[in-house]
């Protein structure tokens, strides 16, 4: 495996807590190090009949024995951060490197209250933006100058750059997605940050030399929350006919829903340099799928569904995702 990144390939929300969950436990990487913008992200993680919906953790911290680390690129939220740290019972495991900005109470209320920002894009209200804002300025405070961080502070380069020249396995998790990056997006309405493959290995600094694999994550039906244009969107009527409603994890809005669009794929893989795909939601193309963890069982509807979007794409694609729990899904890539 050596150094992985995943990332998502659509408007965010494609399932990525779920992919880096599952690949966690099977991968057993020895750390597991956020890239992305902040706390605007929501991971979702079903183990059993346990849900959690997480802003700033790493979605791998279920696998017990791996190191949690926030890159210097994510923005941190020390409430946020903190209640995850207690709730999840991580303490001892998780670190911040001490260069990540902060999200401060006045960048929230900056946001909520900004038109612009709130109500023309639609953002989700955590400061994020203009908690960037303030970081380009360079008056921001980082981790270090916080007190409650002192015992969460480490260097997230040194010590992945360190794991991966032992030979250990690390990956990397980004947050949003590729249709909401601020350079290739669907500028204005993205967010406050690049969210590509390169972005994530700034994030947690690594040099492009050092990364094996980049799984692009892609959901059989893109979603997308806040304004901005949505080539395939459906109407909220027709997704509901289909019975694939989606709300957001974050700030409970409904996501709005569209069908495959095989060329923003293929884009989205190309600046993403993928090497490989994972492709979550093909219960929703035919419900009969869920739960299934064997690729031949699949019914014909949903593999000619899986070939089309390969051939459209054309990287393999080698994690099959057949519903939100963490162990359904197929997992192709034979190691
Ligand atoms: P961001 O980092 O905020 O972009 O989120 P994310 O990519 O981690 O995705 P998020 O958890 O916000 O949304 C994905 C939704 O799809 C969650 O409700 C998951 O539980 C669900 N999900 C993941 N995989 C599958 C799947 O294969 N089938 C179904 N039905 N739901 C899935
Ligand atoms: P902001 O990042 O909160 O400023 O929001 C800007 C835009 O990006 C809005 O349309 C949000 O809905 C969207 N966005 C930000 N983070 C996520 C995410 O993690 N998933 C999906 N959409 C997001
Ligand atoms: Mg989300």
């Amino acid at each position: 495996m050596g150094c992985t990144i995943m990332v998502g390939g659509l408007f965010g929300d494609e399932g990525k807590g779920k992919i880096v969950a599952h690949v966690a436990c099977f991968d057993k990487p020895s750390i597991i190090a956020r890239g992305g913008v902040g706390p605007n992200a929501g991971h979702t993680v079903i183990v059993g009949d346990k849900r959690y919906g997480i802003r700033m953790i790493p979605s791998g911290f279920v696998h017990k024995d791996t190191r949690l680390l926030i890159g210097a690129g994510v923005l941190v939220d020390p409430n946020v951060f903190l209640g995850e740290v207690s709730s999840l019972d991580v303490k001892g495991r998780v670190f911040v490197d001490k260069r990540c900005s902060i999200i401060e109470e006045k960048h929230i209320v900056q946001d909520k209250g900004s038109s612009h920002l709130f109500k023309k894009i639609g953002s989700t209200g955590t400061g994020c933006g203009p908690a960037n804002e303030e970081r380009v300025r360079r008056t921001a405070k980082q981790a270090k100058d916080i007190e409650d961080l002192q015992a969460f502070l480490t260097d997230v380069p040194l010590e992945i750059n360190e794991a991966l020249d032992k030979g250990e396995n690390v990956m990397i998790e980004g947050t949003q997605g590729f249709g909401i990056s601020l350079y290739y997006g669907t500028y204005p309405f993205v967010t406050s940050k690049d969210t590509s493959a390169s972005q994530m290995a700034a994030d947690v600094g690594i040099g492009p030399s050092r990364v094996d694999d980049v799984i692009v994550v892609f959901k059989s039906f893109p979603t997308r929350v806040g304004s901005g244009p949505f080539e395939t969107e459906m109407t909220p009527e027709e997704a509901n006919g289909l019975g694939i409603e989606e709300f957001g994890t974050v700030t409970g809005r409904p996501r709005r829903i569209g069908m495959w669009d095989g060329k923003m794929a293929k884009y989205s893989a190309m600046i993403n340099g993928a090497t490989q795909i994972a492709l979550t939601g093909l219960d929703k193309i035919d419900p009969a799928c869920k739960g299934i963890t064997d690729y031949d069982k699949l019914s014909t509807k949903v593999k000619e569904f899986v070939e089309s979007a390969q051939k459209d794409v054309g990287v393999p694609f080698t994690l099959l995702s057949t519903g939100p729990e963490i162990s359904e899904i197929i997992d192709l890539r034979g190691n």
